[in-house]
């Protein structure tokens, strides 16, 4: 081959020939997958730069702003095929020509592995490397637990495979992964080619796995087999990464590539792929395509309690400028408190350095003077959640802040119609609910009210994006999505126990199934206050007929409020819950005088009929519009709620989403 016009080896892979060297580039948007016509097209360039003797080596890149984002999981649920991606890197790896990656931007899964075949490997400075199989409840399939600690020894290797964690090009070179780093990595490759000193090209499968002390590794094992909640995927990674060491590297691979097979059929991980994907649906929100949003730069947070506060980090976090108002300048000090005491948290954690925590710092005021938001892109109160205070604030903030500034409610109960009917411009209000700690909460519902102008709610999202929260769009219902279904959740728990089971059974069932905690331990670390008053405002509307369990207000009438009393539905001791027999024998007394016979019930019965309530309230949800999609309410509960991932969601598990050909 000469030099060229354009070689295409298939549909995304095409190539050209600068001096003697065989230049391949993958495109195939959005993200350069390794789907099927990815792969041969690969294959074809490396057999046709082995067929031409003018052909000294290759250089593989990617188009764009992504290297390779892994294999392409849409393809997950097909039949396969060939070539599969061992193959095609079986081929770069066996190469008489020297292969190099270059390395333009993310280089995920698959694409980390189609780089580590290679024979040298140079990346941008802004490209991550990692291989996030884990996350989609599968090992990596094409080599990379055995070719990663080849080039990196196994303390790492285990850390990046099994916990799916992603690495910068800075941290790939120290730690062995790439070879070079350079702005222009295409260019840099082809210099070097070009140059006397060639760079030094070697096979990874011919290194030798160096050997590491068990005491250094099995600390890291065992954490990551506590973390993995009976999680098949990160111990599979544990055991083939811990075998590279041992197994001669094919043998490894065949072992590697079976295991990826097994789990990519597993229902795991075709919920976890379904995850994925709803994760991706969530950001297209009807109404707002081509909106562009509000500049937002400066942030006003009226209220700095502990919802208040978080949601200042988290602000302070993504880079805004914030100013903190209180009522009155001795409160806007304890907010300051609190908020400082939060950074300070995490500098400990090491989570932010010293430089970090300063430059968070300078952007931050708190004081009890309301004029501070005069010149706020958004306000987002945080305050206390009865309407009379909410309705008196928004109707404040009106004479106070810019005309186009947007107000937003923070709150989880309220109607924020009624909230945005005070202002004089209700268009320009909606809901962000977060969720507490709200430096730390991923999910922050944001909640488009009547009138919100959809420019307004475009804003939100891209607040919420920039916040690094996984916004979900939820319509006006008491509770939106989140505490509607909760509160189905919560409803059937109690009837549950009214029936027969005890709490800590129900809790222990739920737990079982991978719910983070179970129902009743959930309530007593939230409190019991806030839902009994709200049983109280409803009590005059409630249908008589409608079953209802008054344990609880039987608890809270007792001042059992939950964690904070040191009672609630169990008893907490330094800390620690236990079964409390007051609780046992309010119980009985509340079934007695209902006349009910309390029978066994079996585990299976509480999760099915926990996850039965919740699938009907939300397709409650989806009939009357206030939830988009299933996928959308299966995401609030997941990542807002404790839901198991790997369930995939209570709509998931009730066979009611959409989800695509996974
Ligand atoms: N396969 C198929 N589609 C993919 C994909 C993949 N690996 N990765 C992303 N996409 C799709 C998304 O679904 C989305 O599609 P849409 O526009 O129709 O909704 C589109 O690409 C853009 O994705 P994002 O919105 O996520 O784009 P971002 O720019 O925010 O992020 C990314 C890009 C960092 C690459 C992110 O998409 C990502 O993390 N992807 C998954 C990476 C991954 O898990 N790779 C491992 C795959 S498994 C594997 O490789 C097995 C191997 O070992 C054999």
């Amino acid at each position: 081959m000469t030099n060229s016009d354009e070689l295409l080896f298939s549909t995304c892979v095409s190539g050209r020939i600068d001096d003697g060297v065989l230049v391949v580039t993958i495109d195939n948007p959005p993200v350069n997958a390794a789907s099927a016509a990815m792969r041969a097209g690969l294959l074809g360039a490396v057999h046709a730069a082995n067929n031409d003797g003018s052909v000294k080596a290759v250089i593989v890149t990617g188009n764009g702003r992504i290297f390779v984002s892994g294999a392409d999981i849409g393809e997950f649920g097909k039949p396969p095929v060939d070539p599969s991606l061992p193959d095609v890197l079986e081929a770069i790896e066996q190469s008489a020509k020297p292969v190099i990656a270059a390395i333009n931007g993310a280089a995920l899964g698959g694409g980390l592995e189609i780089a580590l075949a290679c024979h040298y490997r140079i990346a941008s400075p802004a490209a991550s490397l990692g291989l996030p199989e884990v996350k989609l409840g599968i090992v990596p399939g094409a080599g990379g637990t055995q070719r990663l600690p080849r080039l990196t020894g196994l303390a790492v290797a285990l850390d990046m495979i099994a916990n799916g964690r992603a690495v910068k090009a800075a941290e790939a070179l120290a730690s062995g992964i790439i070879d070079a780093i350079a702005d222009n990595p295409l260019a840099d490759a082809l210099g070097k080619l070009k140059s006397d000193e060639k760079p030094s090209f070697r096979k990874t499968s011919d290194l030798a796995v160096q050997a590491e002390s068990t005491d250094k590794l099995e600390p890291i094992a065992s954490k990551i087999r506590s973390r993995a909640r009976g999680l098949a995927a990160p111990l599979e990674a544990v055991r083939l990464v811990l075998a590279s060491a041992t197994t001669a590297f094919h043998d490894g691979l065949a072992d590697e590539r079976n295991t990826f097979i097994r789990l990519r059929e597993s229902a795991e991980s075709a919920a976890l792929r379904y995850v994925f994907f709803a994760e991706r649906e969530a950001a297209k929100v009807d109404g707002v395509k081509d909106v562009a949003p509000r500049s937002v730069k400066k942030i006003g947070i009226v209220g700095t309690g502990l919802m208040g506060s978080g949601i200042v980090v988290s602000a302070l976090d993504a880079g805004y400028h914030v100013t903190g108002v209180e009522q009155t300048d001795e409160a806007a000090q304890k907010g300051l408190e609190r908020i400082v005491g939060l950074l300070e948290r995490n500098l400990k954690s090491g989570r932010i350095d010293e430089a970090g925590l300063a430059a968070r710092l300078s952007r931050l005021s708190v004081s009890g003077d309301f004029a501070g938001l005069a010149d706020a892109d958004l306000v987002i109160e945080a305050v206390f959640d009865e309407m009379a205070v909410k309705t008196g604030l928004f109707r404040r903030l009106d004479g106070i802040v810019r005309p186009d500034a947007i107000l937003a409610t923070n709150t989880s109960y309220l109607d924020p119609d009624l909230i945005a009917a005070a202002t004089q411009y209700p268009e320009r209000v909606l809901g962000l609910h977060f969720f507490s700690p709200a430096n730390i909460m991923r999910l922050l519902e944001v909640v488009r009210c009547a009138r919100t102008t959809p420019d307004v709610l475009a804003t939100g999202l891209a607040v919420a994006k920039k916040l690094g929260k996984l916004a979900i769009v939820s319509g006006v219902t008491e509770g939106f999505i989140g505490n509607s279904i909760f509160s189905a959740y919560r409803r059937e728990a109690e009837f549950l126990v009214e029936d027969g089971a005890s709490p800590e059974a129900v809790d222990a069932a739920m737990e079982d199934y991978g719910m983070a905690m179970g129902p009743f331990a959930v309530f007593d670390m939230a409190g019991l206050e806030i839902a009994w008053a709200r049983r109280k405002r409803q009590a005059a509307t409630r249908d008589p007929s409608a079953r209802y369990v008054d344990i609880a207000d039987r608890l809270c009438e007792a001042g059992r409020f939950g964690q904070k009393t040191g009672r609630g539905w169990y008893r907490y001791e330094n800390g620690k819950r236990q079964v409390d027999f007051e609780v046992a024998e309010m119980i009985d007394q509340a079934r007695s005088s209902k006349g009910i016979v309390p029978r066994l019930v079996a585990a299976k019965e509480i999760t099915d009929r926990l996850l039965a309530a919740m699938a009907s309230e939300g397709k409650r949800l989806l009939g009357t519009g206030v939830a988009a999609r299933a996928g959308d309410i299966d995401l609030v509960m997941i990542n807002g709620y404790g839901f198991p991932s790997h369930k995939g969601g209570p709509m998931y598990q009730a066979g009611l989403a959409d989800s695509p050909a996974i």
